[in-house]
């Protein structure tokens, strides 16, 4: 590896400017195992099909890795579970976001939250009495909005301050070795409290009832688990849809002629966002460790290794797609890692999706003639494990 791309690779990886994929590519020509840095002894996986083989065997990669990461601020997490314990548990919750379920949420609470959004950005285009054009930030105004308040009313939060709730959970993200990432968690802990203490009492027809109430094989959950799942969600659910939506929104923005031709054929919705997805995936990593020795690439690596299989790189993987950095809605859609794969695969995937969805058809739908500001510069996807855009300015009208 020239000294270039192992400066690159020993970057800081929580630099939310450093953009990896340049690094990456060397790197995985070279060798799809690689020693993150020289100061963090864990290894990225960067090639398609070992990060396709290490999500799919649970026995010799555990995900016990992320219950001592963010596990230590957020509690019992499922995605810190490993075999029988981990089946158990995702059996309880994966009811609450049943398909039934999920075709509510989408009608009472996505449509009406993206719908509501829109209707406060989208009264500067209309005051144009002297014919011009509205303004917008879809990054600040939007797609950082909405997927907060999807989850907080999918928990039956009322009228709260969701900036303050987005807030905490970028905290949360920040990691144990932040004392602001507890104190934040406690934060949501005591927002859900109330409702869960209601909900012990009173059912209802929502998720919280069902997460209290779940009855599965006899078991039910105690206060631990029941708020280590639902507080999970807001980092698990919110900062990654909002980054996922914003880079949707650059990609087609960035292409007038995809823009026009979705204006008019809506089909093409479910291909835009999938190649997003593959394209500029919002979370690059995912964490495992070795339950024993193995032999990877040719390189071994002893029980206990850290591993980062990096889904972000595997998409890249020009063995995987040909020309991977470009993003190509008419490119035959293949199923990419994203969600990650095999048991702990997404359990939130069926929303996000549908929150892509719904917010692309608002866009088009209320904001006439949507285009990217040619008086700003144009949106960049940043970031190293979490990407996606800071800003997307437009104008429309
Ligand atoms: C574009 C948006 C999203 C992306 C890219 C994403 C990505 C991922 C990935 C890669 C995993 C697997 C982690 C692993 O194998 O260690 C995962 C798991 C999970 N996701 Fe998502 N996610 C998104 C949206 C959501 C939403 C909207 C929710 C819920 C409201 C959610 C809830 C979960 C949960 C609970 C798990 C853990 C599943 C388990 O361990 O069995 N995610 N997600």
């Amino acid at each position: 590896m020239n000294e270039e791309a192992r400066k690159l690779a020993s970057t800081n990886p929580i630099d939310p400017e450093f953009n990896p994929y340049p690094a990456w590519a060397e790197q995985r020509g070279e060798c799809p195992v690689a020693r993150l840095s020289d100061d963090f002894p864990a290894y990225l996986l960067l090639s398609h099909d070992l990060v396709e083989q290490v999500l799919r065997d649970n026995e010799t990669y555990s995900s016990t890795s992320n219950a001592v990461g963010i596990g230590q601020i957020m509690g019992p997490m499922i995605v810190g579970m490993d075999g029988e314990e981990h089946r158990r548990y995702r059996n309880i919750v994966a009811y609450a976001f049943r398909p039934s379920a999920m075709e509510r949420t989408e009608e009472q609470i996505v449509t009406p939250i993206i719908h509501g959004l829109i209707d406060e950005f989208e009264k500067d285009g209309k005051d144009g009495k002297d014919g011009k054009d509205g303004k917008a930030d879809l990054v600040t105004q939007f797609t950082s909005r909405f997927p907060v308040r999807i989850i907080a009313a999918m928990l039956g939060v009322g009228d709260e301050d969701f900036d303050q709730i987005h807030h905490w959970t970028e905290e949360i993200n920040l990691g144990p070795a932040h004392p602001q990432a507890f104190e934040a968690s406690r934060k949501l802990r005591d927002l859900l409290t109330p409702i869960v203490e209601d909900r012990k009492q009173n059912r209802r027809d929502d998720l919280v009832s069902d997460i209290v109430h779940a009855d599965v094989e006899g078991d039910q959950l105690d206060d631990e688990h029941i708020y280590g799942f639902l507080r999970l969600l807001f980092p698990a659910g919110a900062e990654t849809t909002y980054r996922a939506s914003g880079s949707m929104f650059a990609a087609i923005l960035s292409r007038p002629d995809v823009l026009d031709r979705v204006r008019e054929d809506r089909s093409m919705i479910p291909a835009i966002i999938e190649e997003t997805l593959r394209w500029e995936t919002a979370v690059t990593l995912v964490s495992r460790i070795t339950t024993k020795e193995v032999e990877l690439a040719e390189v071994t690596l002893p029980a206990g290794t850290d591993l980062l299989p990096a889904t972000g790189a595997a998409a890249r993987d020009p063995a995987f797609v040909p020309d991977p950095d470009t993003w190509d809605p008419d490119r035959p859609m293949q199923p990419h890692l994203a969600f990650g794969t095999g048991r702990h695969q997404c359990l939130g995937m069926h929303l996000a999706r549908a929150e892509m969805s719904t917010a692309l058809e608002a866009v088009l739908d209320r904001l006439p003639n949507v285009r990217l500001d040619p008086s700003c510069p144009p949106p960049d996807v940043v970031g190293f494990a979490f990407r996606g855009p800071d800003h997307l300015r437009v104008v429309f009208g």
